[in-house]
This record gives C-alpha cells, structure tokens and sequence, in this order.
C-alpha cells in the first residue's frame, strides 16, 4: 500500500487562484452574455518586448542547425544570462556576486515554492500576513505549519500583521524564527519598506541566525528612492538572505517562464549536529537533481532585456502598467475608498466599503460589475476586510473596469 504526504491533506480547499478561476468560470457559464473583466491574478497582457522576441527568433533557428543546435544546459543557467544578471541587477547597484551563486529557474513561484526542500521540517517560519500563499501552503507541504485554527493561522507559522495600523510595515517577530520569507514591494499589498526598515530586518537576521527568503519579483515597479532594489544592498544580508528575481511581472515572462535566485556563498544554515552547511551547495544540488535547466531559447529572451533596446522595451512596459494603476488608484479614492499601493508595485489594495467582507466584495464586484479582483483574505487572515486589484490589465478594460466600479452602490 502507498500511503500519501498526509500535510497534502491538511490543506484546505484550492490554492488561491485555482478557487477565484473556479468561481469565475461558474459565474460565466450561468451568464454566459457577461462581458468579465479580469483583474484578479497578477498577469501581464501585453506581449513580450520586441528584443526579447527577436533573441528567441534567432534561438529557434540555432536550434535548426546542427552546428548551433543544443541540447541539456547547465542547469543553474547559461553564463550568457546570469553574467548579464549580475553586471546589470547587481554589480551596477556595488553587489558583488559570483557566477555560480545565481541560479536560473522557470519562475519565482517554483523558487520560492521549492526552496523549503533544503531545510529541515522542524524549523519555525514566520510570514507577513497577508502574505503570497505559495509561502504558506508549501510550508504545510513539507510539515512545517502545525494546525489550522478556526481564524485561519497554522499553530507553527508566525504571522507579521501589515495592516493599517502599521502602514504595512510588518514588526520584528516577538519570538526567535529560524526563516523568514519578506516579500518587497510587497505582493498583495503593494506597498514597501525603505531601506532603513530593510536594514533592522537584516540586522534581526543576523542576531538570530534566521535565513530569509526574499522575494523580490517586483522590484522593476520602485519609483521611490529609498526602497532597496536588492536585499543585498543592506550590509551583510549576503550572510543571511536568499533573493528570488523573475522576468514575469518586468518583462512580461509570465507564460514563458524565467526567474532566477541568488544565493550567496556566505550564507549557511545548521545540521542537527551543529555542522555549519553552505545553502549554495544545498540549493546546488537540488536543483541538479530536480530541474534540468530553462531552457535555451528563452534564456536568450531574457539576455535580451538587458540589452539598450529590452531596458528601453520594459521601461515602457512598466509605465503602462503603473499608469493603471494610477487609474485604478484615483478612480477608488474618488469613490471615498482607502487605498494602498500603486505607488511602487503594480497591486492597489483597497479597504472594502463598510458591511463588506473580502469575499462578499469579490462577490459583488463579479456579480454586478463583472470585474474579477482578489479577496484580501485568501492571502491571509489579516486580509480580511480588504481587496486586491491588478495593474496588469489591458488600458481599456482597466479604465471600464473602474466606469462599472464607479457605477455600484456600496
Ligand atoms: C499574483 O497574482 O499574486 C501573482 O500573479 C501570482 C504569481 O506570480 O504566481
């Protein structure tokens, strides 16, 4: 008899946009004459930039000749692209980094879903809450969450709160945490730390030996000066954090898959025995053994980005984006809403309107609106009351999405 991972069935209900899918597509099948507008999932619209395009044309035809063809790649990534990573991402910030210290990857969801493989189940984990559920339900995967409470809090996570009440700036956990996972600008809450908070952050981390799991997937959005673009800006946070970076949300790689992480050879967690171990070699390994590289044609799409004409390409790909936002951010404080976000990340989070919860405003706004958004509460108990709308839609939905938002009576 095989017998399953039984935290599998821990799990409650779909992950998060698998049930907000499921529900919209119910939705459509009884109102089929509904025109849905989706601002819901943090998915680009627009297509990929040019250069990037024109990399991946003269890769396909690599591939077509034999002398150029290829087959496996390194599976932490060609050295066309990390070297292109680090000059431009890191090196042109004063980041050092090594070669063999970054790791290409099919997105940042897989990262940062994967990377609990290399650490022990008895380690405590703290989140900010709301929080990108792929942090939590990988957690319960691999046996680190305990119970599920009747407020929806697993009894071995630590919750940060990021609320009103603290401008979203989540505070120092009150009891040691052996991992951390820091998501800035944040996903959902579209707002961010300066880097004097990073800082205390990095400082806990080292007093505590707590590795944290940074998660910077929309650092392309800062506008603002003092926001870390990279955590290893902050002095030493090479000897405690690994980064996760993706191409989805800059470049428009959601449905063609590249991110990457770095993990700096400085930074090393405990085996039971007390041995220090270095992740790099951890990380090395699993993702030699688990993931046989991204592949070829679309590493060269993403070398492309840092070309002259891919910088110019994604900065006008990120000014659309942000200039829905600012659509979206305006059109809801003329309606009296508080609204957060927008500023430095491509998410607007709203507090919903007095007698609404997060899902009774989803509802509301799917039902007599036809917009879809994301209910604050699925990414964590300290979302409720509060609700989550993209950026990412195309200009002209984005505008009638807020004309029918505008027209409902709360
Ligand atoms: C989101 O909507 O939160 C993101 O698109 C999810 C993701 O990047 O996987």
């Amino acid at each position: 008899m095989a017998y399953v991972n039984e935290n599998y069935l821990k799990l409650k209900g779909n992950y998060l946009f698998s049930e907000i899918a499921r529900r919209v597509n119910a939705f459509t099948e009884a109102n089929p004459d509904k025109k849905i507008i989706r601002l819901g999932i943090g998915d680009v619209t627009l297509p990929l930039p040019d250069a990037c395009i024109r990399a991946m044309h003269s890769a396909v035809d690599e591939m077509s000749k034999k002398e150029s063809f290829r087959g496996y790649g390194p599976e932490q990534g060609y050295d066309f692209l990390i070297d292109k990573i680090i000059k431009n991402d890191y090196n042109a910030k004063g980041i050092s980094l090594d070669t063999d210290e970054v790791f290409i990857s099919d997105g940042s969801k897989s990262d940062t879903g994967n990377i609990g493989d290399i650490f022990s189940g008895n380690n405590v984990v703290a989140v900010t809450d709301p929080v990108y559920p792929v942090y939590v339900d990988t957690n319960v995967m691999g046996g680190r969450s305990g119970a599920l409470d009747e407020n929806g809090k697993w009894s071995n996570i630590v919750y940060l709160p990021c609320t009103i009440e603290n401008n979203f700036v989540p505070s120092l956990p009150e009891k040691r945490v052996d991992i951390l996972y820091l998501c800035f600008p944040n996903n959902p809450t579209g707002t961010t730390i300066t880097r004097q908070e990073l800082k205390k952050w990095v400082d806990y981390a080292r007093e505590n030996n707590t590795v944290i799991l940074y998660d910077a997937a929309y650092e392309a959005y800062i506008s603002e000066e003092n926001v870390a673009h990279s955590i290893y800006e902050i002095e030493g946070a090479k000897e405690v954090a690994i980064e996760f970076r993706s191409f989805s949300k800059n470049a428009g790689f959601t449905g063609t898959r590249c991110a990457f992480a770095v993990v700096p050879k400085q930074l090393y967690a405990f085996a039971e025995n007390g041995d220090k171990v270095q992740l790099n070699k951890l990380w090395n390994r699993r993702h030699t053994t688990k993931f046989n590289g991204t592949a070829y044609i679309i590493q060269r799409g993403a070398e492309a980005v840092y070309s002259d004409e891919g910088k110019e390409q994604i900065k006008e790909l990120i000014s659309y984006y942000m200039e829905n936002a600012a659509i979206i951010r305006n059109g809801l404080m003329g309606l009296g809403l508080t609204v957060f976000g927008g500023i430095n990340a491509p998410y607007i989070w709203l507090k919903v309107p007095d007698g609404y919860d997060s899902w009774g405003f989803f509802d509301k706004l799917l039902g007599e609106a036809n917009v879809v958004g994301t209910p604050g509460v699925g990414f964590g108990p300290s979302g409720e009351g509060y609700f989550r709308l993209t950026a990412f839609g195309d200009r002209a939905n984005t505008i009638e999405a807020m004309e029918r938002i505008k027209n409902l009576k709360f």
